[in-house]
């Protein structure tokens, strides 16, 4: 697990939207795991920025998104689908027939879910997958107690997640209940993860997330047991990490030996 600790958001952005574009560099054709929220937007601003102002292509790359909202049409304004070609999609040279994400209506849930687990595979599996990190320590909508093992299947979210989603909507009666998310079996499986942080408010979960237990409890933990992780935090959301000395440490000495 690579810990880089940065200064800022901004500086989270820019550092997160090189790994991707230095990836992308490596395979034309990489097939993205993306995340949304807030964290999120920040770095899908740089890589727009070096779409076009340094031709980054994105025409061979393939998306899947984490999660959706239950309930909620593709064109709903808090939907993830209406994010994500608000936020990526609609300023760079993605194929539209290369963007997946999970569908909030669908008649047959279950069949839905099996259908985007087997894409994921057709598809050659995630080479790189984004994440970011809820309060109560979730990624994607991986609320806590989730099974490690889970598959794409819809959950229902816990209060504190409500409660955090609910700036986005008018009120919070409007925030849906539940949502379909890939699973944590789902995520190990991507064959590199970057998970991302910002804010004080993250510090917490960024802790359990990298320095406690693995557990269901906090189903981001479940990162330390994958072979390659980067998580980029600021200052803020790392300030409760108790190794924070070492892990700058280390980062310098990675430089040196010019390993990454
Ligand atoms: C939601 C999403 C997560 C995201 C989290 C944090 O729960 N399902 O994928 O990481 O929000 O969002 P934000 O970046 O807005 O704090």
């Amino acid at each position: 697990m690579r810990v880089i600790i940065v200064k800022d958001y901004e500086e989270m952005s820019r550092k997160a939207a090189k790994i991707v574009s230095d990836r992308l560099h490596r395979k034309l054709d990489l097939v993205l795991g993306l995340s949304t929220g807030s964290t999120s937007v920040g770095m899908y601003q740089e890589l727009i920025k070096a779409h076009k102002e340094k031709g980054l292509n994105f025409s061979k790359v393939r998306t899947f998104n984490l999660d959706e909202y239950c309930g909620l049409s593709p064109d709903h304004p808090q939907s993830y689908h209406y994010f994500m070609w608000y936020n990526l999609f609609n300023h760079i040279n993605i194929k539209p027939e290369n963007v997946y994400i999970p569908r909030g209506e669908v008649e047959n849930a279950e069949a839905f879910c099996n259908w985007y687990e087997q894409k994921i595979k057709e598809e050659g599996g995630i080479d790189l997958q984004i994440l970011g990190i809820g309060r109560d320590g979730h990624i994607g909508f991986n609320e806590p107690g989730s099974s490690l093992g889970s598959r794409t299947r819809i959950k229902t979210l816990t209060e504190e997640t409500v409660e955090d989603n609910s700036r986005f909507f008018e009120r919070k009666e409007d925030v849906p209940r539940y949502a379909i998310t890939m699973g944590l079996g789902t995520i190990s499986e991507a064959r590199e993860c970057l998970l991302l942080a910002s804010g004080a408010n993250k510090a917490e979960a960024v802790k359990r997330c990298i320095e406690g237990p693995v557990s269901a409890e906090t189903t981001a933990s479940l990162l330390q047991l994958h072979p390659k992780v980067i998580i980029v935090v600021d200052e803020e959301a790392a300030k409760n990490l108790k190794r924070k000395d070492y892990y700058r440490y280390a980062e310098r000495m990675a430089e040196k030996l010019e390993v990454r």
